[in-house]
């Protein structure tokens, strides 16, 4: 049961979360620490299936192929978790025998719950956080770094600190509820929609300076970058990582395999 005053704030924090990239050089005590984890494993769940390691080393985390940002002051790993329930499973004399592509799939549900139970704890706690999203494609350092067994996979990496308020942390945009929420049945997106999503996410984004700031941009590999950082919006960036970026290098699958996974 709640009241009013507890939805407002419960709302509140939701609507005020930012990814934080600066953070004050202020240490996040081991009871802070706990204290959002365990939130975070109150998230619903399928079967448990993850895990998190923390370290306060950045060293750490770039040995493990994370390079995470320098004011940072403590670092999480999420992983799908298979290791554990196995062992459970043994305990019970049975043997794992399920589709792997499905265990996946509700490992990434139960990983993704946590890490946003956990994301709104923190916030709650006036700290802030950031994710990121390459964890799975260094699933070989992280392994070795944090010295974690087959079947136990990375899905997301973050950081947590208490934000830095000379950094601009605005609000970002999303795209309006109506052209991602649907009653009954999925909206196919007409042109006039699609604009109408970009046009929200590209102004919301070059209004705040988002791209320009860092001047981060997804170069082009096969084709002349004709668009300078007035026009580099949320669109532009995220068609560019959808276009080619993962493309080359070392598969998912192939990883995933690696590290214990069995995927045809
Ligand atoms: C799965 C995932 C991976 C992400 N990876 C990164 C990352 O590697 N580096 C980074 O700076 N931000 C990363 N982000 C943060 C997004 O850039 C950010 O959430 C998005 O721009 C929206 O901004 P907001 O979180 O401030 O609302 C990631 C977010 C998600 C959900």
């Amino acid at each position: 049961m709640t009241d009013s005053s507890t939805a407002d704030i419960v709302f509140r924090v939701i609507h005020n979360r930012r990814s934080v990239r600066k953070y004050l050089d202020k240490e996040v005590s081991n009871e802070i620490l706990f204290k959002i984890l365990e939130a975070g494993f109150r998230a619903p769940f399928a079967a448990q299936l993850c895990s998190a390691i923390y370290t306060r080393s950045r060293e750490k985390m770039k040995e493990a192929g994370i390079s995470v940002y320098s004011t940072a002051p403590v670092h999480l790993i999420f992983f799908i978790d298979f290791c554990r329930l196995e062992k459970i499973m043994t305990h019970r004399s049975h043997e794992y025998g399920y589709d792997d592509m499905m265990a996946i799939w509700l490992g990434m549900q139960d990983v993704s719950l946590m890490i946003e139970n956990l994301t709104i704890a923190a916030e709650s706690l006036g700290l802030g956080s950031v994710l990121y999203g390459l964890a799975p494609l260094k699933a070989d350092s992280i392994a070795k770094t944090f010295k974690v067994p087959k079947r136990v996979f990375p899905v997301v990496g973050m950081s947590i600190g208490y934000p830095d308020p000379s950094e601009n942390t605005e609000i970002r945009p999303r795209f309006p509820l109506e052209m991602a929420a649907f009653e009954d049945e999925y909206r196919n997106h007409t042109d006039e929609d699609v604009k109408a999503c970009m046009k929200v996410m590209d102004e919301g984004y070059i209004a705040q300076g988002y791209y320009i700031k860092d001047r981060t941009k997804v170069e082009l590999v096969d084709k002349e970058d004709t668009i300078g950082f007035d026009k580099y919006s949320w669109s532009e960036h995220i068609s560019r990582k959808f276009r080619s970026a993962f493309r080359s290098g070392d598969p998912l699958l192939d990883i995933l395999r690696r590290h214990g996974f069995d995927l045809k």
